[in-house]
């Protein structure tokens, strides 16, 4: 079974990769947080989660939820972490995951992708982030070969700033970094809702035609940049940037 969680579709797209060379079947964290599935899961193939990196390890939004399902079947957990530079030591939250869930750890895979985070950094225009993406399908044939094979990914080397991002930085940048305070619409809003519905949390409703933010915000990134007309600003970090979602195939 193919789990993802994915805000812009790097992850997304990574599963669906990942689908089409084992024929597994895939399920979307998004979905299911959306509309608080919480029904247990039962594959009798090894569980691939494919996820992004927030800040160095796993969002905390799809560890929860996978900590509140339970799992039925195969216990091999292989994890799939797309990320725009780097993982840090997702490694050692990860393997605790799999204790707490009684899964057995078989690795974590780092694929590097177009960078989403656009309320902090630049993202790739289309062209840049296309050879991203072709760059990154040596890396996830080399997982997908391990994971057919049903053999352990292979693990990455880590150092001290790898340590410090996951163990210190990590705690410190949801309490002082994740917030939806920051987002607007602008006049270039057509009320089409989308930013509602791709939302995970549901965090962004329409008043008045006009999308308002809640507090339930995890920064995925989704409303900002699926936006079909750019309509969506973080406070002036977006300004003049080009948005990056990669849409489904
Ligand atoms: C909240 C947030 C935190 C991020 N933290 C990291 C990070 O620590 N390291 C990194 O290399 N990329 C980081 N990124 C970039 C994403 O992990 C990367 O672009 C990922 O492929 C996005 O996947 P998605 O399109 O499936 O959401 C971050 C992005 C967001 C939105
Ligand atoms: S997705 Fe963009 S255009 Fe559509 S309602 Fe939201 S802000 Fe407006
Ligand atoms: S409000 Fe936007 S950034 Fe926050 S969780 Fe929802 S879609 Fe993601």
């Amino acid at each position: 079974m193919i789990l993802y969680f994915s805000g812009t579709g790097n992850s997304r797209y990574v599963a669906e990769k990942i689908k089409e060379a084992t024929h597994d079947d895939v399920l979307s964290i998004n979905k299911r947080i959306k509309t608080s599935d919480h029904s247990s899961i039962t594959s009798q193939k090894p569980l691939v989660f494919v996820l992004p990196t927030y800040a160095w390890r796993i969002p905390r939004v799809a560890s929860s939820h996978i900590l509140n399902t339970t799992f039925h079947g195969n216990q091999k957990a292989y994890f799939i972490m797309t990320c725009g530079d780097e993982i840090g030591n997702a490694a050692h939250y990860l393997k605790k995951l799999c204790k707490e869930k009684g899964f057995e750890f078989y690795g974590v895979a780092q694929i590097i992708m177009p960078e989403n985070y656009i309320a902090l950094f630049d993202v790739p225009a289309k062209p840049e982030a296309d050879q991203i993406i072709e760059a990154a399908e040596p890396s996830i044939q080399s997982a997908i070969a391990k994971i057919m094979a049903e053999q352990p990914l292979d693990p990455c080397g880590i150092n001290f700033q790898d340590n410090l991002k996951s163990h210190v930085v990590n705690p410190f940048f949801y309490p002082f970094v994740v917030s939806a305070n920051k987002f607007y619409s602008t006049d270039a809003c057509i009320h089409c809702g989308k930013c509602v519905k791709l939302c995970p949390l549901n965090n962004v409703v329409l008043d008045h035609q006009v999308p308002k933010w809640g507090k339930n915000c995890t920064h995925c990134m989704a409303c900002i940049c699926g936006c079909p007309t750019e309509a969506i600003e973080y406070g002036k970090a977006s300004h003049g940037k080009p948005r990056y979602y990669l849409e489904n195939k």
